[in-house]
């Protein structure tokens, strides 16, 4: 496995890659790797021959006030899971690189982003469009791979995708949860264990939203008001949003339609911020 910082080296790489008739992958990420991130190299793995994870912790998503200078960076420990995962290139660029002095172009989804995450971190699509259109431009990926669990994430980039042809296959790889339920996620290393115990509640909520669906409830208020009501017997949690939306547009439903619809959730626990998604 070879590592680059160099955004010129990593063209010339993926060049000769794709000159030889390769197959390339990307998996964008911000590093501090978990089971998860290393499921979605391994699905990259899958369906490539040559597998390119990105890290690069992208300040243009983080919000003024949020997690940017904490958030975890381990980068020898995230090689060697890469490494170990099946990733061939790790493309690790620096901030000065990816934004340099004077940068002034962004790119903006300005539907699908709007609603959920996009009401409470205003600017944090506008981010993660950018740096993917970036990565992408950069590395031109046959398919990218991304997880399940930034359900609206999956949603803005498929989207920006089609809307400026970029011609990259979009790859969902599932959540994937702790045996206690939780979603693996970063910024779950942030939470004490008692703040872990009250957000089991979220993985709950959703895994009893699924119950009702298949046993034939389709009325968006009484699913909603379950999962709510789950959720405030926590002391710690409090709820930002709990939504049943169309799993493309992101937008609201009247009722949930199976393999159409998903459960949307973000609460804070405590001073953590949390999201998670459930599929119907
Ligand atoms: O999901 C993430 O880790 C990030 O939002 C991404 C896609 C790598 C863009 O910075």
């Amino acid at each position: 496995m070879q590592t680059i910082s160099s955004i010129p080296e990593m063209q010339t790489r993926v060049g000769s890659l794709r000159a030889a008739g390769k197959r390339v992958a990307l998996v964008p990420t911000m590093g501090a790797l978990h089971d998860g991130h290393l499921s979605l190299i391994r699905l990259a793995a899958g369906r490539a021959d040559a597998v390119m994870v990105s890290i690069f912790v992208n300040p243009t998503q983080f919000g003024p006030n949020e997690d940017f200078t904490r958030y975890p960076r381990e980068l020898d420990a995230d090689l060697q899971k890469c490494e170990a995962a099946g990733a061939h290139v790790v493309f690790t660029p620096g901030a000065e690189d990816i934004y340099p002095k004077g940068f002034s172009t962004f790119i903006t989804e300005e539907a699908v982003a709007r609603p959920l995450e996009g009401v409470s971190r205003p600017a944090h699509f506008r981010g993660v469009t950018t740096v993917v259109a970036k990565l992408f431009n950069i590395v031109r990926p046959d398919l990218a791979v991304f997880g399940q669990k930034d359900a609206q994430q999956v949603a803005v980039i498929r989207k920006m995708t089609a809307d400026l042809h970029l011609g990259v296959e979009i790859v969902v790889g599932p959540t994937l949860r702790d045996a206690d339920g939780m979603a693996l996620s970063s910024r779950n290393r942030y939470l004490t264990p008692a703040q872990r115990a009250d957000a089991l509640s979220l993985g709950r909520a959703l895994r009893r939203a699924k119950e009702m669906v298949a046993a034939g409830e389709r009325r968006v208020d009484r699913l909603v008001a379950e999962a709510t009501h789950l959720l405030a017997q926590h002391r710690r949690v409090r709820v930002i949003y709990a939504a049943i939306v169309d799993r493309d547009t992101m937008e609201p439903v009247r009722e949930a339609t199976p393999g159409k619809t998903l459960m949307a959730l973000a609460a804070w626990v405590d001073e953590v911020r949390l999201i998670d998604n459930e599929p119907l």
